[in-house]
C-alpha cells in the first residue's frame, strides 16, 4: 500500500487500488506481421471483452495496447456496474422518445447481467456484490429533477423507488433508487476473461502503437515499427478513434478529468452506491482493501487541462470524506479520463467512412463499466454478422438535431478559445523557480516550453504545442503530466502520448 507522503495528507504520487490489488501478467510486443480474422486497438474491459466474446465465437483475435492492458480508464474507475447513469431517462425521453430511451437502459441492464452470470459461472474472486443505486440531492432545486426522473423510470417500467431519507450520515432532500444494480473489481475479472482468450487462441500485444489503418477487405493495420496485422475486421476501443478522419470524432466528443480516494473511515458504511445529482459531483461505495472495509470518494469533474491546480481536487474529496465520515487515511488516489458525445449517447458500431469492417467504441460519459459490455456485445454481433437490436440507437452515424448542434457549437467554441488563449497566455515562473518534483510553463528564449524537475533534480523540457491541432498544453501538478484543453490529448511529463487523439509526442526542447 502507498505510504502518504510527510508534506500531502494523501499520497504523494497516484495509484489505482484495482491496479495495485492483482497481479497483472505482461504481454509481449508484436515483433512480426501477423494475420488475424479481428485486430482490436486497445486493451482496456472493451478490448478485452469483445476479444473474449469473439474467440469463445471460434475467431482468430490480437488485441494490440499502446501501453499496458487495463492500465488506462478501466484501471482507474469506481467500478459500478448499473442503468443508473446519473439524471438520464427523464433527459433522453424528452430528446429520444420512450422506444429509444428503453433500448438504452435494456442495453446497460443487459451488460450487469452478463458481467454478474460470468463471475457466477466462473467464481470470480472480484469482490462483486449487488448494490441498490441511489441518485441522491441535498439541494430544494435538484428536487423537481429527481421527481421527474422517477416519472420516467415508472414510464419506462424500471424497478426503482422515490425517497427523501437515504442511509447515508446526512439529511438529503429527495433520491431515486434503482434496484439490484452492482460494483466490483474490474482488474481479476478482467485477468480471468484474458486467460480465456488466450486459452482460445487469441493474442494479447502490449506497447505496440497502431499508427494507421490501410483501409478494405482485408484491412491491414500498421505499427509504429512497420509490422503489419492483415484482418477482416478492425475494432477500435481506445477512446479517440484512430483512424477515422471522416467522423471528426475531436469535434465530437469532449474529455473530463475526474478523481478518485480510497479512505480508511470513522463510521462505517452503511451499503449502497451513491452519487449526488448537483454538483460538484460526489460518488460512494464500498471497498475491501487488504481485509479491511474503506470507502471509495470519487467526483470533482473538469475539462481535461482546463481544471485548476489539480491537487485542489483531491483535496475537495478528502474534505468530503473527512466531514461525513471521519477520515483515518487516505490509501490511493487516482484520476480517469472519459469522454461524453454530443448526445450524450455512446458511439458503437461501424465507422462513418463507410467501411463497415472497421468498428468504433467510445462515449462512454463515466458509465464504461456496463456501456463497455454494451459495446463489446453489440460489436461482436456486428462482426459475426449476428446483428443486434442496439445497432441503429449506438450508431456512429447517428445525428439528433436535438441535442447535437448546440453541442457542438459549445464545445468548439470552448476549443477555438482555448487555442487562442494558450498563444497568448504569460507565464508566471522562471525555469530556475522549480523545486524537485515541479512543473510549469516557463519560457525558454523567448518560446513558450514545458519544464518539469523531477525528484532527482533532472529538467524535463517539451514544447507545448499539442502535436494534433496545436493547442498549448498545461501543467497537471497531481498527475505530472502535460494536458490539452481542446481535445484532451495527455502527455508524459517527458512529452510521450499517455491519451489521444494526438498520435506523436512533444518536441523536446534542449536544456538551457
Ligand atoms: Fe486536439 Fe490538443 S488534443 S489540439
Amino acid at each position: 500500500m502507498i505510504q502518504n507522503s510527510s508534506q500531502s495528507k494523501f499520497p504523494q504520487f497516484p495509484y489505482s487500488y484495482w491496479l495495485n490489488s492483482t497481479d497483472i501478467p505482461s504481454f509481449p510486443k508484436l515483433s512480426q506481421d501477423t494475420q488475424v480474422d479481428v485486430v482490436i486497438v486497445g486493451a482496456g474491459i472493451t478490448g478485452i471483452t469483445t476479444a473474449y466474446l469473439l474467440t469463445k465465437k471460434g475467431l482468430k483475435v490480437a488485441v494490440v495496447d499502446a501501453g499496458q492492458i487495463l492500465n488506462g480508464t478501466t484501471g482507474h474507475t469506481t467500478a459500478k456496474i448499473t442503468a443508473q447513469h446519473d439524471l438520464i431517462y427523464s433527459e433522453f425521453l424528452s430528446h429520444f422518445g420512450k422506444e429509444k430511451t428503453r433500448l438504452y437502459y435494456e442495453a446497460n441492464h443487459e451488460a450487469l447481467q452478463f458481467i454478474k452470470q460470468i463471475v457466477d459461472e466462473h467464481n470470480i474472486d472480484c469482490q462483486f456484490s449487488e448494490e441498490d443505486a441511489y441518485v441522491y440531492t441535498c439541494s430544494d432545486t435538484y428536487v423537481e429533477k429527481i421527481a421527474s426522473e422517477y416519472k420516467a423510470y415508472e414510464e419506462l417500467g424500471i424497478s426503482g423507488s422515490y425517497v427523501e431519507k437515504t442511509p447515508l450520515p446526512f439529511s438529503t432532500k429527495a433520491a431515486i433508487i434503482m434496484k439490484k444494480q452492482a460494483q466490483f473489481n474490474p482488474v481479476p475479472f478482467l485477468k480471468y476473461l484474458a486467460g480465456e482468450v488466450l486459452r482460445q487462441g487469441g493474442e494479447i500485444y502490449e506497447q505496440t502503437t497502431v499508427v494507421g489503418v490501410e483501409k478494405g477487405n482485408p484491412a491491414i493495420i500498421k505499427t509504429r515499427e512497420g509490422i503489419k496485422i492483415t484482418c477482416s475486421h478492425v475494432v477500435s476501443s481506445s477512446h479517440f478513434p484512430f483512424n477515422d478522419p471522416s467522423g471528426l470524432y475531436f469535434a465530437r466528443l469532449h474529455a473530463e478529468r475526474s478523481y478518485v480516494l480510497a479512505v480508511k473511515t470513522d463510521k462505517s458504511y452503511p451499503g449502497g452506491m451513491y452519487l449526488s445529482a448537483e454538483n460538484p459531483k460526489r460518488s460512494l461505495r464500498s471497498v475491501i482493501v487488504n481485509g479491511k472495509p474503506m470507502v471509495i470518494v470519487g467526483g470533482e469533474s473538469h475539462k481535461t487541462g482546463q481544471g485548476i491546480c489539480t491537487f485542489q481536487y483531491y483535496e475537495a474529496l478528502e474534505k468530503f470524506a473527512a466531514e461525513t465520515f471521519g477520515l483515518r487515511e487516505v490509501a490511493y488516489r487516482w484520476s480517469a479520463q472519459d469522454l461524453s458525445t454530443l448526445d450524450k449517447l455512446p458511439y458503437i458500431g461501424q465507422e462513418l467512412s463507410g467501411n463497415s469492417n472497421i468498428l468504433v467504441a467510445t462515449g462512454y460519459r463515466k458509465w464504461g463499466m456496463s456501456t463497455s459490455i454494451v459495446a463489446a456485445l453489440l460489436n461482436a454481433n456486428l462482426i459475426t454478422g449476428e446483428g443486434s437490436r442496439y445497432q441503429e440507437l449506438f450508431s456512429p452515424s447517428r445525428f439528433h438535431a436535438d441535442p447535437d448542434i448546440k453541442t457542438f457549437v459549445i464545445q468548439n467554441v470552448d476549443v477555438a478559445k482555448h487555442l487562442i488563449a494558450g498563444k497568448l497566455e504569460m507565464t508566471h515562473k522562471e525555469i530556475d523557480q522549480l523545486q524537485y518534483d515541479e512543473g510549469a510553463v516557463v519560457r525558454v528564449n523567448g518560446k513558450r516550453t514545458g519544464a518539469y524537475r523531477d525528484t532527482q533534480g533532472t529538467m524535463h523540457l517539451v514544447d507545448t504545442t499539442c502535436t494534433h491541432m496545436g493547442c498549448e498544453v498545461d501543467w497537471n501538478e497531481a498527475e505530472r503530466t502535460w494536458d490539452c484543453p481542446c481535445h484532451g490529448s495527455r502527455y508524459s511529463y517527458e512529452g510521450k502520448v499517455i491519451e489521444g487523439p494526438a498520435k506523436k509526442s512533444l518536441g523536446k526542447v534542449e536544456s538551457v
